[in-house]
């Protein structure tokens, strides 16, 4: 017979049954409160002066104005969201994606009671906790249709950083070799080194280039010529080749394997490793790592993760392997962001989001048709879609900068978040928070978007 493992002293404060009464009611009491964000409502005028000032103190705190004047109370209800002026909107942008279970969502809030309730905030480098475990096993167990799978995955608290991890492992291993390649247009995150490799021109301004970028088209017409132009000027110098699989920050362009396989298989003959930037895409196209989406498994080197996942990651193999010492951090994440993010990776295994007939799909033909129709009636007002599974976006008005602004800025004030994309042509982005949503919600959010849309065109 197995002996029975003695119970932790953690294990008997968890299940302590007036612990879990506790908890019992907490989750039971969300749920009643926020039933009552049942729709999109105004600012309360009594609440504006003190939230102009909030507003005010962490744009100076900050040097800078936030976007929008979004402060969250601290409670939701899927795609809808509280402010700390009273008003009620739905979140289509979530947090630029990080919020795809929705807002006050009751699993990951009860992760987070757990979370909370354990001996430390944050975990890292020398204290790591039950949830860094679950959630490395969980990843690697989610990724095998990426080449047959991965070995190892190192996590991190920025999509940034889980690049960086991944540039460092890509540069050991081809070392002397300096050089990076990079689609024009594509967004990596701001760090010194990613400021340049993000295709930007503002992202830079000041910033010392501390790594060589060669810049290929994200075009399959021209893409391999121009990067065997670079292999022929440089051989032997270029370390990894980027791949943003969807242009996020770009304006959701969307490429194909026939842009990318053969890119990537010359970066493999040439010694270049691959190397997959999902920081934006994770759980967002039709499968659940883009990579598998266009059927590029073979060929992939390293992959990162971040925003949807909570906590960010980089995955690799063995023969990737860094040498001790190169990658490590006070920091993985907070035990919340962990135990949220196990959360997480467990639903989108469980759940139906992905394949033809999954949530992500269906909600995709369901915006993209409405804007279609509206751009079959008024082709100047609308042009689109543009985009992947709940990554959408449309450009109205032309794509004018200004007027596209002003757009998504008085969307907001009737109860909407969205937000830009790429500059010229400026287009509307929604990431769409598919695990929160339901489709009244979709369908109330849409009437807002088209009244607003077609009360600017006026
Ligand atoms: C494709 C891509 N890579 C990297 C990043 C950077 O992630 P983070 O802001 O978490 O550092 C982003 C953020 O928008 C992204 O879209």
């Amino acid at each position: 017979m197995k002996k029975e493992e003695p119970s932790l002293v953690a294990d008997a404060f968890h299940n302590d049954p007036a612990v879990r009464e506790a908890k019992r009611i907490l989750m039971e009491r969300l749920g009643e409160h926020q039933m009552q964000l049942d729709g999109v409502r105004q600012a309360d005028p009594e609440r504006a002066k003190r939230y102009q000032e909030m507003i005010a103190e962490l744009s100076a705190a900050r040097s800078g104005n936030l976007y929008f004047p979004y402060i969250g109370s601290g409670i939701g209800n899927g795609a809808l969201v509280e402010l700390g002026d009273g008003s009620v909107k739905y979140d289509f942008i979530s947090g630029i994606g990080v919020h795809h279970f929705g807002h006050s969502n009751p699993k990951l809030v009860a992760a987070g009671i757990e979370a909370g309730l354990s001996d430390t905030v944050m975990q890292g480098n020398l204290q790591q906790n039950a949830e860094s475990v679950e959630f490395s096993r969980l990843l690697l167990e989610a990724a095998p249709n990426t080449g047959g799978g991965f070995d190892h995955c190192f996590l991190t608290s920025t999509g940034v950083m889980a690049g960086e991890n991944a540039l460092k492992i890509a540069f050991q291993k081809n070392a002397p070799a300096n050089r990076v390649l990079a689609f024009e247009h594509c967004f990596a995150g701001r760090t010194i080194t990613f400021s340049q490799i993000t295709d930007k021109p503002a992202y830079r301004q000041g910033v010392p280039l501390t790594v060589p970028v060669d810049y290929v088209p994200f075009d399959p017409d021209s893409a391999l010529k121009v990067l065997n132009d670079h292999i022929a000027r440089y051989p032997g110098q270029h370390a990894g080749m980027i791949f943003e699989l969807v242009q996020g920050e770009g304006g959701f362009n969307v490429g194909s394997e026939k842009l990318f396989r053969p890119l990537m298989e010359r970066c493999r003959e040439a010694g270049i490793s691959v190397l997959v930037d999902e920081v934006q895409t994770f759980a967002r196209t039709p499968a659940l790592f883009a990579t598998e989406f266009f059927g590029l498994g073979d060929l992939v080197d390293m992959i990162w993760i971040g925003k949807a996942s909570q906590v960010c990651a980089t995955l690799f193999r063995k023969d990737h392997a860094p040498q001790p010492g190169l990658l490590s951090q006070t920091f993985t994440a907070g035990s919340g962001a962990l135990a949220a993010g196990c959360v997480i990776l467990r639903e989108l295994r469980d759940g139906k989001f992905f394949g033809p007939d999954g949530l992500i799909q269906k909600y995709h033909d369901r915006v993209t048709d409405k804007l279609r129709s509206i751009e079959s009636e008024d082709p100047d007002l609308v042009s689109g879609p543009f985009g992947i599974g709940v990554m959408i976006a449309f450009t109205p008005f032309g794509g004018d900068p200004a007027k596209v602004s002003a757009f998504v800025k008085k969307l907001f004030d009737r109860g909407v978040i969205a937000f830009v994309a790429g500059s010229h042509p400026m287009r509307v982005r929604f990431l769409l928070p598919v695990g929160g949503l339901t489709v009244q919600q979709l369908e109330d959010a849409w009437e807002i978007i088209e009244d607003t849309l077609r009360e600017e065109n006026r």
